[in-house]
């Protein structure tokens, strides 16, 4: 089959899943438009062709994708339009990621064709695969995008038997959040980067340097854009601690598995 255009939506609240994404995107042989649907919003409306190729991209945040990410997924609409979808995971495991995106993007008129689970470093440990996606997932992510791509040019018909089986569960992983959560200092200049960013709303533009806890997914955006270093994530020792189990127990490197 043909494709007249190539179209990603993308959840990533510290970059590494953009990151992933666009090393893919430099291994298929035409430019792609991205829509980022990491910030606060309630309206997403696409509508994809069934001659445009739909890449999905997130984060994988306690075995399942972060709740903002698959509920604006789903927001997205397909025509029987043939979809590639990365999880991009922090080196401990993508568990029930890729098939709620499969079955997430099935449910919305997508025709799955390819599925990618790319380890990248920890947004909340970053000992923990530490400078991930180097060289070495580049090389593979652009490997994987040209086999994608293939796939595509070879197909004579898109029907649900062309899309892959993918590891996972259902009914999926619970994920019920992290005892983290961002606190703020004396450094906050309240210039609110970090309410724009802010995934759910959590922190409010008139008041940036406090949080609600109750939204709050700790997802690090926050920590991550915060221009002054005023954010950090709590309880500090706690979180050392858990890296340090994490490095023992997950410090083996993952490669990209992908599933065609
Ligand atoms: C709240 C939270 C939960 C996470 N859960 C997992 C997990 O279950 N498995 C894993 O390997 N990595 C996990 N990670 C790590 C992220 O999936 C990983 O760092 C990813 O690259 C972050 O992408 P981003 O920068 O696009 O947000 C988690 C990170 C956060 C913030």
């Amino acid at each position: 089959m043909n494709i007249s255009k190539v179209t990603c939506i993308y959840f990533s609240a510290t970059g590494l899943t953009q990151k992933v994404l666009d090393l893919f995107l430099a291994g298929l042989p035409v430019p792609a438009q991205k829509k980022n649907i990491t910030p606060h919003i309630t309206e997403v409306s696409y509508s994809f062709a069934p001659d445009e190729l739909a890449v999905f991209a997130a984060p994988v945040y306690g075995g399942v994708l972060p709740k903002p990410a698959a509920e604006r997924f789903s927001l997205i609409k397909g025509n029987h339009t043939p979809a590639v979808c990365l999880a991009v995971y922090g080196n401990r495991d993508y568990d029930d990621a890729l098939l709620e995106m499969k079955n997430l993007t099935e449910a919305a008129g997508f025709v799955p064709v390819a599925f990618g689970a790319v380890s990248a470093q920890h947004s909340l440990m970053p000992r923990v695969a530490s400078g991930r996606p180097d060289e070495k997932d580049a090389k593979a992510l652009a490997v994987f995008a040209r086999r994608a791509w293939e796939k595509l040019g070879d197909l004579k018909e898109l029907s649900a038997r062309v899309t892959p089986q993918v590891p996972g569960r259902f009914p999926y992983k619970e994920f019920k959040g992290v005892p983290f959560k961002p606190a703020v200092n004396s450094a906050c200049v309240h210039c609110g980067a970090c309410a724009a960013h802010c995934p759910t709303g959590a922190i409010s533009k008139d008041k940036p340097d406090t949080t609600d806890h109750a939204l709050c997914i700790s997802c690090m955006s926050c920590v991550h854009i915060c221009p002054s270093h005023a954010r950090s994530m709590q309880p500090k020792a706690a979180l050392w601690l858990a890296e340090k189990v994490f490095l023992l127990k997950y410090g083996k490197r993952r490669e990209l598995e992908i599933f065609i």
